[in-house]
């Protein structure tokens, strides 16, 4: 049998290759302010990787993307295991863009940090006397580059996003960057409006797209998770205060309750947060999750 290792091992996912796909697999880690906190929460990765699959499959007839199984028995013999069951994704390897697509229905974070001051949110006027966590007129799309580890990601203007596209594509940056810019927003507002409908207010997310061999646009990375994503509970949202998280909103007041924790949670944080994924999952799709 074929042994693998991951090519690349971030904070929550790890990465393999295979040929021209990719296995892209989702752990049970968890961070909260920016730190992988000491326990699992059980079944999380399956979870947050059938929800990707969910949208993959809502969203392909507006974007095409890169996701070919999440079937473990499609996949190497040595995915074919419990490790790997349910929380593993098979994709079209691409040339991912430098570009992350993130785009805002609400605001909220940097966003509504940048706004008290300058009432703008990365260079975006935005009419007067928005509140905390207001929708916004319409979504807005504020790009960033990816840093290298350990940094901050840069947020960008569109037009610098075209100039980076321009540079690595030359005579395409400008398609390429209203191409990726369109597909945000198409993506966010179809599936804002359906997860609204199922009692969800997705605040804001990021997407990342890259090119197939073809040099066409295609949809990557996990999509519209909470990982990547603010979801909010549309019970009790309220605009004027910060809103909690739908899924780390034990796991946050906890660590700020317990300032000396050592990043690890009581069990009982664990399983209602595992129990809010659940929630999520099964809110979005309809269907109980297993
Ligand atoms: N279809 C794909 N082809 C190639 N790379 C991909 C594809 N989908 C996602 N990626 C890349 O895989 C990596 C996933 O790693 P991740 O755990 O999100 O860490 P990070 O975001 O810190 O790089 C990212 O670099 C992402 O751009
Ligand atoms: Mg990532």
């Amino acid at each position: 049998m074929k042994e693998f290792t991951p090519v690349k091992e971030g904070k929550v996912r790890e990465v393999y290759e295979n040929g021209d796909s990719l296995i892209i697999v989702a752990t049970d880690r968890i961070s909260a302010f920016d730190v992988i906190l000491k326990n699992k929460i059980t079944k999380k990765g399956a979870i947050l990787t059938q929800m990707s699959k969910f949208w993959f499959d809502f969203t392909k007839d507006v974007v095409p993307n890169h996701m070919l199984t999440v079937d473990v028995n499609d996949m190497p013999e040595f995915f074919r295991n419990e490790r790997f069951d349910g929380n593993s994704m098979m994709c079209r390897r691409l040339e991912m863009l430098p570009i992350e697509c993130i785009v805002r229905g609400y605001i909220t974070g940097s966003g509504w940090e940048s706004y008290k001051k300058t009432g703008k949110v990365c260079g975006i006027a935005l009419p007067e006397g928005l509140q905390e966590s207001q929708k916004l007129p319409e979504p807005i799309y504020t790009p960033s580059t990816k840093a290298e580890i350990g940094l901050h990601d840069e947020n960008i203007s569109f037009e610098r996003s075209v100039e980076v596209l321009e540079k690595l594509y030359p005579g395409k940056g400008r398609a390429y960057a209203e191409q990726i810019k369109d597909a945000t927003i198409a993506l966010y507002k179809k599936c804002a409006a359906y997860a609204l409908s199922r009692g969800i207010i997705i605040a804001d997310t990021k997407f990342e797209f890259g090119l197939d061999e073809n040099g066409d646009i295609v949809l990557g990375d996990e999509m519209l998770t909470p990982d990547s994503s603010r979801f909010w509970p549309l019970e009790g949202y309220e605009a004027g205060k910060g809103q909690p998280s739908f899924d780390k909103q034990f796991v946050r007041d906890w660590l700020k309750a317990n300032p000396d924790n050592d990043n690890l949670l009581p069990e009982e944080v664990v399983t209602k947060t595992v129990d809010k994924y659940k929630e999520a999952f099964a809110l979005l799709t309809g269907k109980d999750f297993e």
